[in-house]
């Protein structure tokens, strides 16, 4: 597949045209961003790390049957996926209190919840990303009332699976973001990326934080901590 002129820019990614018109081409890319890109760095290793765990994670959805945009990894900080529109909502699912969640309601942090808390947010840099309600996703068009449904059911799958799986590697998922995209047939389909940048991952023994809070928070070591991330999901891979 050929890479030809650049789609989009986003904040931690590029898209790529290919010369099929179905599929584009994803650079994850080292650079990092918080509080709505109001603090940037760029920490080279990061995007092959992204570009590994993510690719690790979308195969993993998609021997668990969840529709995915995911093609395969071409090399170390590319990969091809389903060329998708974007719905402008973002779903994050939480299972333990943390970020703005506990900023927002003033809740206590590292509270496990009894079920999983879904909530929306409507993807627009401008207004930073302001967390809504269904209604409006449905009344101002960004989703219909079946798509909100079926990213509602992913959302929580996805949750199962990936609690299970980061079980496994001794890291507590504490909650995270998804984002879906329409394909050319108006499928709707789990999209973008599941990375250390989108998922918060807690060693279960330490506690440590092992994902981007370690760049929101100035803790230090942030590419150590994608690295491990990447040691144990690979390490799990070869088994
Ligand atoms: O910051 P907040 O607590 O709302 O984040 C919840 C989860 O969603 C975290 O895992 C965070 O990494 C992810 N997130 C994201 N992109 C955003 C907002 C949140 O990946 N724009």
């Amino acid at each position: 597949m050929v890479k030809k002129e650049l789609l989009y820019e986003g904040k931690a990614k590029k898209m790529y045209k290919t010369d099929d018109p179905n599929m584009i081409i994803v650079e994850y890319k080292n650079d990092l961003t918080a509080f709505n890109a109001l603090k940037k760095d760029s920490i080279e290793g990061k995007g092959s790390l992204n570009n590994a765990i993510s690719a690790s994670l979308f195969e993993y959805m998609n021997e668990n049957g969840i529709p995915n945009h995911f093609i395969q990894k071409i090399d170390d900080t590319h990969q091809i996926v389903k060329k998708v529109r974007i719905l402008p909502v973002e779903v994050v699912v939480r299972n333990i209190t943390t970020g703005t969640l506990c900023k927002r309601l003033g809740i206590e942090e590292n509270i496990r919840l009894p079920r999983p808390l879904i909530e929306f947010y409507y993807k627009n840099d401008q207004l930073g990303d302001p967390l809504i309600l269904e209604d409006h996703a449905e009344l101002f068009g960004w989703a219909t009332k079946e798509q909100i449904s079926f990213m509602k059911e992913t959302s929580l799958k996805v949750n199962t699976l990936m609690s299970a799986y980061f079980d496994t590697l001794n890291i507590i998922l504490v909650d995270f973001k998804l984002e879906f995209g329409v394909d050319a047939n108006g499928t709707i389909l789990l999209a973008d990326e599941m990375s250390p940048d989108t998922c918060r991952f807690w060693d279960k023994t330490t506690m440590k934080k092992l994902d981007k809070d370690r760049f929101r928070k100035d803790l230090g070591d942030v590419l150590g901590a994608y690295r491990e991330i990447w040691r144990r999901i690979s390490e799990k891979e070869a088994n």
